[in-house]
């Protein structure tokens, strides 16, 4: 893929009336939102009073399907949960591993429409709380629903808008799994602008995932349909081999830049991000059915 074939500008996105997540939970949903946070996956610890009481701190409207890139199609509850857990399991881990220290300054790379950085504002989990990504539409779906996060586009070229050292932790959902070019001068920028001794978690599709993948999978048809960096046919029975390559990708033969699904696996992971940051934790299912990596700056 060349550069100039990534696309940059999207449409804004215009929903009115989109609804809060108090008017979303009856009491039919409360049952799926509980089942959906003691699932295995979901790590992070909730309290049932807990959840009902963070509930009442999200005075923000949910984006409807168009603006939250096929997170939770038709599943409001779900997404609005899955945001909270994924911003619970990386402020637990820092809690557990960091000692606790204050979050002053938190960045959502890859942040869409804010699944995610809504909870650390709403929650209060970090005091200044930031989201870049490429897609103006979901970055501008953020700014106008979302006024107490700071929101921008990033470019493609890896530069951030940002000081050095200036993040005491930063995340990346299911970003990375969909960047094939330039994928170290992207993890540079990020040391670059957290603060040594800072935390990063970001998520990958690894053993763990290629393995998990069958033709009812929903990645099934978009790996099929999409051409291979490396020489790998798509079937059924591929995914109950090993994973045959350390890193590799599936670009969708559209060309589009979103639309490549990056597998690398946990080696891989420990070998080349490992040179740039401390890996400190590899979460099977830490993000979804991604794993999450928690890594340090390598300075202290
Ligand atoms: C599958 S979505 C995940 C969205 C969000 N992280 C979440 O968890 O809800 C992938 C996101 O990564 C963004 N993205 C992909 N490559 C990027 C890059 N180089 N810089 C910033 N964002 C990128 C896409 O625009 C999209 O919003």
């Amino acid at each position: 893929m060349h550069l100039n074939d990534l696309v940059l500008f999207h449409p804004p996105y215009t929903a009115p009336n989109l609804p809060k997540i108090a008017e979303l939970v009856t009491e039919d949903l409360r049952k799926r939102y509980y089942d959906f946070i003691w699932e295995p996956s979901n790590r992070a610890t909730f309290a049932r009073e807990d959840i009902d009481r963070r509930i009442t701190l999200d005075p923000l409207p949910i984006p409807d399907e168009s603006a939250r890139d096929r997170y939770f199609a038709g599943r409001d509850v779900e997404y609005w949960v899955s945001g909270l857990t994924d911003a619970l399991m990386a402020t637990e881990w820092v809690k557990v591993h960091k000692g606790d220290p204050p979050i002053e300054r938190y960045l959502d790379f890859g942040c869409s429409s804010g699944r995610v950085v809504r909870h650390f504002l709403c929650q209060d989990f970090a005091r200044l709380c930031h989201g870049t990504d490429l897609n103006t539409g979901t970055i501008q779906w953020a700014q106008k629903n979302i006024p107490a996060g700071i929101f921008l586009n990033n470019t493609i070229v890896p530069h951030l808008p940002f000081p050095d050292a200036y993040f005491d932790l930063i995340t990346a959902y299911s970003v990375f799994t969909h960047i094939d070019l330039l994928e170290e001068a992207w993890l540079l920028e990020l040391r670059r602008v957290l603060r040594p001794g800072g935390t990063i978690a970001l998520s990958n599709h690894s053993e763990g995932v290629w393995s998990s993948i069958d033709a009812d999978h929903f990645m099934y048809e978009d790996l099929k349909n999409s051409q291979c960096t490396e020489n790998i046919e798509i079937t059924p029975e591929v995914f109950s081999s090993e994973m045959p390559h350390p890193r590799f990708g599936f670009v969708r033969k559209d060309g589009v830049a979103n639309e490549v699904n990056m597998f690398r696996s946990r080696n891989h992971i420990r070998e080349a991000w490992g040179r740039i940051f401390a890996v400190e934790d590899i979460i099977e299912r830490g993000h979804l059915f991604h794993d999450l990596i928690f890594m340090s700056h390598p300075e202290h």
